[in-house]
């Protein structure tokens, strides 16, 4: 058994020598919390000069950099003028979920690579428009899923890969927080407006990620969504009282539950669902059926970007029933968030594919946006995804 442990261990390393020789001119377009932590990442790369800053809120992106220390920036409140009178390589999208399509986009008509934050937007249509500005452009797009880069995460899909669990069938995911709807710095969350997606935008999304990257991605085929939002319009929420702030429930208007039953091209169904506020430890480890074998993932608090423990692997040795501890990496954690940025920036210099593709996340949002169309018509619905 050891020797099946090493080989999940086995993690691919995709290091090639890249030529960071070029300087690369970045910008930050959306300035609020997520941008922190790209702009900390963009200033260890020696590769990189950040050049701008775009908020919506005149002087936001200012203050940001200012505090950053960074000199010498230009600063805008539209994407398009910054286009107008910057020659970058490359810009973060850091927005909420609601621009999201419309900043991607513009950025990539201007010929610009675009690191895209999480989710991928709010609809499978915007995901198309985003794809197609995409192949206009011929630029890098990459998608802001930073767990991939977890060495846990990748042990998932080594596993996965390896073969051992025979033909997949069923797979059960998602997960959530006891009492954790995100509201650290004002309600871009939970305002219909900004968010517009609630749970599933900001944790559903990886836990889909987690699932579907380590089985390939499978084409969506049906859906049977639910969503709900008891917890988030209730005045009395505890996270409200305790912050002082029951207006909120009056400002909540996305989804802080749901659930669905999808079915996955390749005979696989995916049985999901995601809380921000469930009442319960946790609704659910995710677990992975398949012919020869079953691998049980422990439930994170949060999703955080990680596993929450060892994973148990099910299976046969000679007509006996098996349970193989695979424990969690040992080795030096990865700092995600710097991978997410590094291999971004490596496509850009070796014009190689976008380290977290549209071409696979488009499947990521079809199946979110398929549970809000699902929900609203209270039954089971085709995924249905325009030609790019
Ligand atoms: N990868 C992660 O771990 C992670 C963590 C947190 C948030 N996120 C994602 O990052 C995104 C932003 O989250 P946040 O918490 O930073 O939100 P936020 O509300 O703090 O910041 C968003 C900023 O974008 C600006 N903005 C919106 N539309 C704009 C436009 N058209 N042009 C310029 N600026 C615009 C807003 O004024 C605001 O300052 C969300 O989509 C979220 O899902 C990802």
């Amino acid at each position: 058994m050891d020797k099946t442990l090493d080989e999940f261990k086995n993690l691919k390393q995709d290091e090639k020598a890249v030529d960071r020789s070029k300087k690369l001119k970045v910008a930050i377009v959306g300035t609020g919390w997520i941008a922190k932590s790209h702009i900390q990442r963009y200033l260890q790369m020696e590769d990189v000069e950040i050049v701008a800053g775009c908020d919506l809120i005149e002087g936001k992106a200012e203050k940001l950099y200012k505090e950053f220390g960074i000199e010498g920036a230009r600063f805008y409140t539209s994407d398009l003028e910054m286009y107008k009178n910057e020659q970058l390589d490359a810009v973060s999208v850091c927005t909420y979920n609601a621009t999201h399509a419309e900043c991607a986009i513009n950025a990539l008509n201007a010929g610009v690579n675009v690191l895209l934050e999480k989710p991928m937007c709010v609809t499978t249509e915007e995901a198309v428009e985003i794809m197609r500005a995409e192949k206009k452009s011929g630029k890098v797009l990459s998608i802001g899923f930073q767990p991939r880069f977890d060495n846990d995460m990748k042990l998932v899909k080594n596993v996965v890969q390896s073969g051992v669990l025979g033909k997949i069938f069923y797979i059960q995911t998602g997960g959530g927080r006891r009492q954790g709807i995100p509201f650290p710095y004002g309600t871009s969350f939970i305002d219909p407006k900004t968010g517009v997606i609630g749970a599933m935008g900001d944790i559903g999304c990886y836990s889909l990620d987690m699932v579907l990257n380590s089985i390939g991605y499978p084409k969506p085929l049906t859906v049977t969504g639910y969503t709900s939002d008891f917890a988030g319009k209730n005045p009395n929420y505890p996270g409200y009282v305790k912050s002082g702030h029951p207006e909120y429930a009056k400002v909540f208007g996305v989804d802080d539950f749901a659930a669905a039953f999808v079915r996955l091209e390749g005979d696989i169904i995916l049985d999901f669902r995601i809380a921000w506020a469930e009442n319960i430890d946790s609704p659910c480890d995710t677990i992975i059926l398949g012919s020869e074998g079953g691998l049980r993932i422990p439930a994170t608090e949060c999703w955080n970007g990680s596993i929450g423990g060892d994973m148990t692997l099910y299976h046969t040795v000679a007509s006996e029933l098996v349970e193989t501890v695979i424990p969690r990496s040992s080795g030096k954690p990865v700092d995600c968030f710097y991978e997410k940025v590094r291999s971004f920036l490596d496509a850009i210099h070796t014009g190689g594919k976008a380290p977290v593709p549209s071409s696979e996340i488009i499947y990521n949002q079809a199946i979110i946006d398929h549970i809000v169309k699902s929900a609203k018509l209270g039954k089971e619905i085709p995924v249905e995804i325009p030609e790019v």
